[in-house]
């Protein structure tokens, strides 16, 4: 299976459609190259017919002018009928986590009828509750992880750090993408993952990044993607 199947291809009973999260320090590469694969997946024929759903607290997306952006969960559903890629911005930051969830909940609503499965990636996951020293993630980001295959959601969880990753995490990845990362990660890493990076760590520069296999666990490494402005 390729690794863009492996990454992101929504399949009920895929071994490898557990979450994904995408993990390298602030300004490593990781919107850049999250907006390169959505590209290369929706090239694929097996995505046919997959919705890409992203979020962004930040309000800034690189997909182009094509794809539209909404605020409210209406505007949201109403888009995905048409569209292969929605982005979504929160209208008031202070209450992205409700947001999130309200997309969480509204994906698990519909995704019975999108036959060929819905990506969700919620970049600048680490604001979210539960993805730093903070709590459990919500009941809605629990049931994303845990509930999403069955349902044809996958989660794509975007953050700065391994060491973020919930606990919850742990078993219910199916793959990390990495750039630049801590060292300090590491331990944690070897903890949640069972896979020792330390090797991998020095090559992750430059743009350079890696997708780390947590059902085979193999390692592929690759060279950087063309970046686009904005
Ligand atoms: N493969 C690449 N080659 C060249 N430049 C790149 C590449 N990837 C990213 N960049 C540049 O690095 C900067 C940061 O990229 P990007 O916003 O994708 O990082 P990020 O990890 O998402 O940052 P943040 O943590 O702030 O969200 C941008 O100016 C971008 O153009
Ligand atoms: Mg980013």
């Amino acid at each position: 299976m390729s690794t863009i199947r492996k990454m992101l291809l929504p399949d009920r009973n895929g071994s490898h459609s557990l979450s994904t999260a995408f993990c390298a320090r602030s300004g490593s590469g990781k919107t850049t190259l999250l907006t390169h694969l959505v590209g290369e997946a929706r090239r694929d024929e097996a995505f046919k017919e997959t919705r890409f759903v992203y979020v962004s607290i930040k309000q800034e997306h690189l997909f182009g002018e094509d794809v539209p952006v909404v605020s409210t969960i209406e505007d949201l559903l109403k888009a995905m009928q048409k569209q292969p890629i929605v982005t979504f911005y929160p209208k008031d930051a202070g209450y992205y986590e409700e947001d999130i969830d309200d997309i969480i909940e509204s994906m698990f609503s519909i995704s019975d009828d999108v036959d060929g499965g819905i990506v969700l990636m919620i970049d600048d996951a680490n604001v979210l509750k539960g993805f730093d020293s903070r709590g459990q993630p919500s009941p809605s980001v629990k049931k994303l992880t845990i509930a999403g295959r069955s349902k044809g959601i996958r989660g794509v969880y975007i953050l700065h750090r391994i060491s973020n990753l919930p606990r919850l995490m742990n078993g219910n990845l199916s793959g990390m993408v990495l750039l630049s990362i801590s060292s300090m990660d590491l331990p944690y890493s070897k903890k949640i993952t069972g896979i020792e990076l330390d090797s991998l760590l020095p090559e992750l520069v430059d743009y350079k990044w890696a997708y780390v296999d947590l059902i085979t666990e193999n390692i592929h490494r690759y060279n950087p993607v063309e970046a686009k402005n904005p």
